[in-house]
């Protein structure tokens, strides 16, 4: 099976095995089958939106596209609505909207599927995903057991969760239970957000302003997959503790940080590439977004190898210049 068409940074390879289920019981039964039961590897894939694939993948791919959209109950504060993992994240965000259950808009044209973005805890414009996380389910790749993960099992951080540590390649994810506010309060802290909204004249922002303004930043600063191959942000922004903020920001007046509740400080990983001089840089068929240094392109026909090798040139160039150590954040497979 051929995974160009189904990762978002179009690049080469082919699963020996592949495996498409569109309902739990499905996934429950596959699960169990020697093919993935004892492939020699697995791959769950989801959207694609968060993979650099580097060749073949001589194991076996499950792809779980469940479909699903139903309210199922309230907290005290909040709506249920439980969503397939196969959905798509954007056309959820939008669903939501037009039926009067706001409260993701902020991550609006985040590409990739449901299912995927408990994993990562997908953030953007001043919210993360587990702000509006209940519980999800999950399937036990060992016992083909269903089970539910409560938002504290998840141990959600940022870029961050159980199923990168601890539950890491032993589940697959199946659906995702979030609580919208019933009290909506826009979240308009982000500067891109107040400036979007302030060209607009928007004054009272509704939920519908926020999705628009989201979607028109998003458009103009990230590169749209389907025409530039890319996987999002390619780090995750470094933290530092005090005493390297201390060093930094006294050698460079104008980087930029955000400080942490708990005294660290989290970098703009995008500055500190671009201050390397990278931005708009091509090593052969791979280069750096023109618009945001965070992100690493395909201008075409390039294979993950290029890829890794760029990531590592720039890794190394942050090191030496600032020594600070940034993270991938897509998974290599
Ligand atoms: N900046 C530069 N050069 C650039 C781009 C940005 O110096 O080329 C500086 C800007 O001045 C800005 C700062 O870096 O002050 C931060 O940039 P931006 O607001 O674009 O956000 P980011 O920190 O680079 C993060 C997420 C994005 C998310 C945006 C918006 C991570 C790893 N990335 O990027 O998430 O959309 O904030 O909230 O946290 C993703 O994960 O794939 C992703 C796109």
């Amino acid at each position: 099976r051929d995974l160009q068409p189904l990762n978002s940074f179009g690049l080469p390879g082919r699963a020996a095995q592949f495996i498409r289920c569109d309902s739990v019981d499905s996934v429950q039964e596959a699960v169990r089958l020697p093919v993935f039961a004892q492939a020699a590897r697995r791959l769950v894939l989801g959207g694609g939106s968060n993979l650099v694939i580097t060749g073949d993948f001589a194991g076996c791919v499950l792809a779980p596209q469940i479909a699903g959209f139903a309210r199922v109950g309230e907290t005290a504060d909040a709506w249920l609505v439980d969503v397939g993992a196969g959905e798509g994240w954007h056309a959820t965000v939008a669903r939501l909207l037009d039926e009067q259950l706001p409260g993701l808009e902020n991550l609006a044209l985040i590409p990739g599927s449901v299912g995927a973005a408990p994993i990562q805890n997908i953030g953007a414009y001043g919210l993360e995903l587990t702000s509006r996380f209940h519980s999800l389910q999950a399937v036990e790749i060992e016992t083909g057991a269903l089970r539910r993960f409560s938002h504290a099992d998840c141990a959600f951080g940022y870029r961050d969760s159980v199923f990168k540590r601890a539950a890491a390649g032993r589940f697959v994810i199946v659906s995702v239970t979030f609580a919208l506010p019933k009290r909506w309060v826009p979240m308009v802290g982000y500067a891109d957000v107040a400036r979007g909204l302030a060209q607009r004249g928007v004054v009272d922002a509704t939920p519908r302003d926020i999705f628009e303004v989201v979607v028109a930043t998003r458009r103009a600063k990230l590169p749209d997959p389907a025409v530039l191959g890319n996987a999002g942000s390619f780090f995750k922004n470094p933290v530092v503790d005090a005493s390297t903020w201390a060093r930094l920001s006294g050698e460079h007046a104008e980087i930029v940080g955000y400080p942490q509740a708990d005294g660290s400080v989290k970098l703009a990983a995008a500055w500190l590439i671009d201050r390397c001089g990278f931005k708009g840089q091509r090593r052969g068929a791979v280069g750096v977004h023109d618009r945001q240094a965070l992100v690493l392109v395909n201008h075409g026909g390039a294979r993950g190898g290029e890829v890794l090798a760029l990531a590592q040139e720039i890794m190394g160039t942050v090191q030496r210049r600032f020594g600070v150590q940034l993270e991938p954040e897509p998974v290599v497979v």
